[in-house]
């Protein structure tokens, strides 16, 4: 006969079956035996998880704009904002890391860095940032609004945001994005708070001058015309 102890463990191992837990659970592998690292190497996977996750809400949000469903690409966008906030939010677990541990296994990463991540990259593609060499694959959501705009008879989001009240969905179409685009911003911005916090000015794993590299893409407008129109007049 089944125990109560029986019951929890077998619904504790559907759990882990569906969550993938024994193969998520060992992907941790500090180099060194510094006990920061361990912070360091989760976060970095889950922010990767993230990216991941936001692409999947982009790929969705581009695929119903495709299909002229704004209102459906915006919910899709909101869900995003969720995984940015939690993405900007993910910082937290790093705040502590002093340079001095840092330095415990910095060396043993060498010359890795989120430089190199293709999923960030993908989503940077997604905001209009040019990657002639990387291909198409990855979803554009600078395009794909571009063309729903397009096939409602404006040739950008001035002409959009100054005819909103007889087109409400385009206008939030355009405030989705844009804020969007400004929380992938606020993410660099903390990402370059932890960089001063826990290394200050040394250069980078790959080679960059580190933070003043990482400081001046921080005034990289994304989305830039849904910035622009801000200086504009809507009436
Ligand atoms: C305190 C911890 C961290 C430090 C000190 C740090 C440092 C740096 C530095 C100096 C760069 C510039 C490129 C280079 O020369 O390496 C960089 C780039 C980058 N890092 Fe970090 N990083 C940290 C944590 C993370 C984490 C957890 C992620 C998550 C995936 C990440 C993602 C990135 C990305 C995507 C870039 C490229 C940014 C761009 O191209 O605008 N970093 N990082």
């Amino acid at each position: 006969m089944m125990t109560d102890h029986d019951r929890r463990r077998a619904v504790a191992s559907e759990y882990a079956q569906y969550a993938c837990l024994d193969e998520l659970l060992h992907l941790q592998w500090p180099r060194t035996q510094a006990p920061a690292e361990m912070s360091f190497i989760i976060t970095t996977q889950v922010m990767e998880l993230y990216f991941k996750l936001l692409k999947h809400e982009w790929t969705a949000a581009c695929a119903k704009l495709e299909a002229g469903d704004i209102r459906g690409a915006v919910v899709d966008l909101r869900r995003g904002h969720g995984v940015q906030d939690a993405l900007i939010a993910s910082w937290e677990a790093l705040r502590t890391l002093t340079p001095g541990e840092f330095d415990e296994f910095r060396e043993a990463f060498g010359a890795a860095s989120g430089i190199q991540s293709e999923l960030y990259r993908d989503l940077e593609q997604a905001l209009g940032v040019p990657y002639p060499s990387r291909g198409e694959d990855a979803p554009s959501l600078e395009a794909s609004a571009a063309r729903a705009l397009e096939r409602r008879g404006f040739d950008g989001w001035l002409a959009a945001y100054r005819a909103a009240d007889q087109n409400p969905d385009l206008f939030d179409l355009g405030e989705a994005l844009y804020d969007a685009a400004e929380r992938f911003t606020r993410w660099k911005q903390r990402h370059l708070i932890s960089v001063w916090h826990s290394m200050g000015e040394k250069k980078g794993s790959a080679g960059t001058s580190g933070a003043e590299w990482l400081a001046r893409g921080v005034h990289q407008k994304y989305l830039p015309e849904l910035w622009n129109v801000r200086s504009e007049a809507w009436a």
